[in-house]
């Protein structure tokens, strides 16, 4: 028994030793100007938040931790971090098209105040990433006041759902 268990041990480690060999992209493409961080009309409480708790996986920005080069936390980390620059990227943030940043405006207050960002898995390890209300108040008057704002350059689209797939504005 306690021989079995040994080799299992054994097993498990030759395995993870070998998992290692697959190593996924990490890299950080170099920031441009386009970046949210260069954008003067941004406030900088908004800017820190975001820094603090988002840009790991919304920007080219990521830091990586030791353990993000250890499989399995290696494929999961890379896999959210690809998947969060896809959906919303802050380092390309001002090359978006006005529409485009009407809509992750929305999101992004939405996402906060129900608690989906910054994801579970990652403030379980970086508990310093959680929002606090204030903060979460802070974002929302951000969004808020921005999307009044590009409301002039877009037009009334935006409140007709129908055109939330649509790009030909
Ligand atoms: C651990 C990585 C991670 C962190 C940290 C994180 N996100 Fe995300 N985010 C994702 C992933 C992955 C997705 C896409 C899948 C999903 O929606 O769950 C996503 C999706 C989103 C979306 C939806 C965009 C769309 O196209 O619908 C918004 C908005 C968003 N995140 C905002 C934030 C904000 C704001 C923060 C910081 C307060 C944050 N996220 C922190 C990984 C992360």
């Amino acid at each position: 028994m306690r021989q079995r268990i040994r080799r299992g041990g054994v097993v498990v480690i030759v395995l993870l030793a070998l998992a290692q060999a697959y190593q996924p992209d990490r890299s950080n493409p170099t920031t441009s100007a386009s970046s949210i961080w260069e954008d003067p009309t941004v406030p900088r409480d908004v800017l820190a938040v975001f820094e603090r708790s988002c840009a790991d996986c919304h920007s080219h920005e990521t830091r990586w931790p030791w353990y993000s080069r250890v499989a399995p936390i290696s494929w999961l980390s890379a896999r959210d971090v690809n998947e969060g620059r896809r959906h919303l990227n802050f380092s390309m943030w001002s090359e978006l098209d006005p529409y485009r940043r009407f809509k992750l405006l929305e999101e992004i207050c939405e996402e906060v105040e129900e608690g989906e960002m910054p994801l579970a898995i990652y403030t379980l390890l970086h508990s310093g990433a959680k929002l606090s209300a204030a903060e979460v108040e802070t974002l929302c008057a951000w969004t808020k006041s921005s999307r009044d704002e590009l409301r002039g350059q877009i037009g009334d689209q935006p409140e007709n759902e129908s055109h939330k797939e649509s790009h030909d504005h």
